[in-house]
């Protein structure tokens, strides 16, 4: 009995990763692609292989696009469950390429799904993201906002791919949960996203590009509260509700399938978020102030309250100390 971690050379699923080989046995892939430093990815792979509880981790560097391959990992191995995290991400990217959007996203969740209907897995968490919500006005999001006219391409993967879940799930009874993460900040983190971006370039006294004059307001989500709330939502696998109203839910139907927000549910404003990295470092940001971008969300708010009151969790790290503890990763990573 296996948990199946894709992506687990990323950032979420690297730190999903940790958390679960302490009680599961878990089989981690990646394509290990260059969408940023490789080194970095490996370097996760690297970590995880030295962690006490190693023996319970096994990894793969596989291509989800690739079915057959797949397929012989499901023969090999009796997997249960599926943590699937591995993905085309980043807004800016699915603007100069998108087709990485299709495969990696649409493809790569399309032989998942084909081979959980095949071998009756247990749970499938899908991860989405707070993008699919497009720039609602209504605030916080919740899970029944609609989520009907995502503002880029990476969003609209996304959200295809929740519905193509959904399908799957009322068609073939897989019980599949879908996560929408709040930018997602901490160790280990991306290169492409702005707290890894921004300490590196004020700690090389280069100017920090800032979208939308800094009047972003993100609702930013500790890594490892992500991995906590993963890893208490593996364990609850949606069931069946028998609808008997005229249901305007998008987020409820009678298939084993449910949508969470996973977010502080905290919002900061990105003038704040960079104040505290400044305080971090003892250094003042050389800001070049730019437009919003073409396919920037301009808010994101996350409602907790389903997450509440169904798994009883809500992320709690605040960003001051969310900071703080990449800044130390990140001096240390780079020593
Ligand atoms: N980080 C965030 O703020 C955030 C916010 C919302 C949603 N998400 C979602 O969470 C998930 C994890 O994000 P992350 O920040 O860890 O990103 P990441 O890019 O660090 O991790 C994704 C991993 O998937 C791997 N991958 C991509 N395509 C693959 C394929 N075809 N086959 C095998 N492996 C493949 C990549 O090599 C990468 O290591 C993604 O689905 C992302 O869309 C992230």
């Amino acid at each position: 009995m296996s948990i199946l971690v894709t992506g687990s050379a990323g950032f979420i699923g690297f730190h999903t990763s940790i958390k679960l080989i302490k009680k599961y046995k878990v089989i981690g892939i990646d394509n290990f692609n260059d969408y940023y430093d490789v080194k970095l990815k490996k370097a996760r792979i690297k970590e995880l292989k030295k962690n006490k509880s190693k023996k319970n981790f096994i990894f793969y560097k596989l291509d989800l696009t690739n079915l057959n391959s797949l397929k012989s990992l499901f023969k090999k191995h009796k997997i249960t469950k599926i943590i699937h995290l591995a993905a085309q991400a980043g807004v800016r990217h699915s603007l100069k390429k998108p087709e990485d959007y299709v495969d990696n996203n649409i493809i790569a969740t399309f032989n998942l799904l084909e081979l959980s209907k095949k071998y009756k897995i247990k749970h499938l968490v899908f991860a989405s993201t707070s993008s699919v919500y497009g720039n609602q006005i209504k605030m916080p999001f919740m899970e029944s906002t609609s989520a009907s006219h995502p503002i880029q391409f990476y969003a609209a993967t996304k959200r295809s791919c929740e519905l193509m879940c959904h399908s799957y799930s009322h068609l073939y009874k897989i019980p599949i949960t879908v996560l929408r993460f709040f930018t997602v900040y901490g160790p280990w983190g991306r290169p492409d996203m702005a707290l890894f971006d921004f300490t590196k370039k004020i700690l090389e006294n280069k100017k920090i590009n800032v979208f939308n004059f800094g009047n972003h307001l993100r609702d930013f989500t500790y890594v490892e509260d992500v991995a906590d709330g993963v890893s208490k939502i593996i364990k609850k696998k949606p069931q069946k509700v028998k609808l008997n109203l005229i249901n305007n839910n998008p987020s409820i139907s009678d298939a084993p399938f449910k949508i969470y927000n996973i977010g502080g549910g905290k919002p900061v404003k990105l003038m704040n978020y960079i104040r505290e990295i400044e305080i971090n470092l003892s250094r003042k940001a050389k800001i070049n102030f730019m437009s919003l971008q073409k396919g920037d969300i301009k808010s994101t708010y996350c409602s907790t309250k389903k997450l509440k009151k169904e798994i009883n969790y809500i992320p709690k790290t605040s960003i001051k100390v969310g900071i703080k503890n990449f800044i130390d990763w990140f001096k240390e990573y780079h020593k």
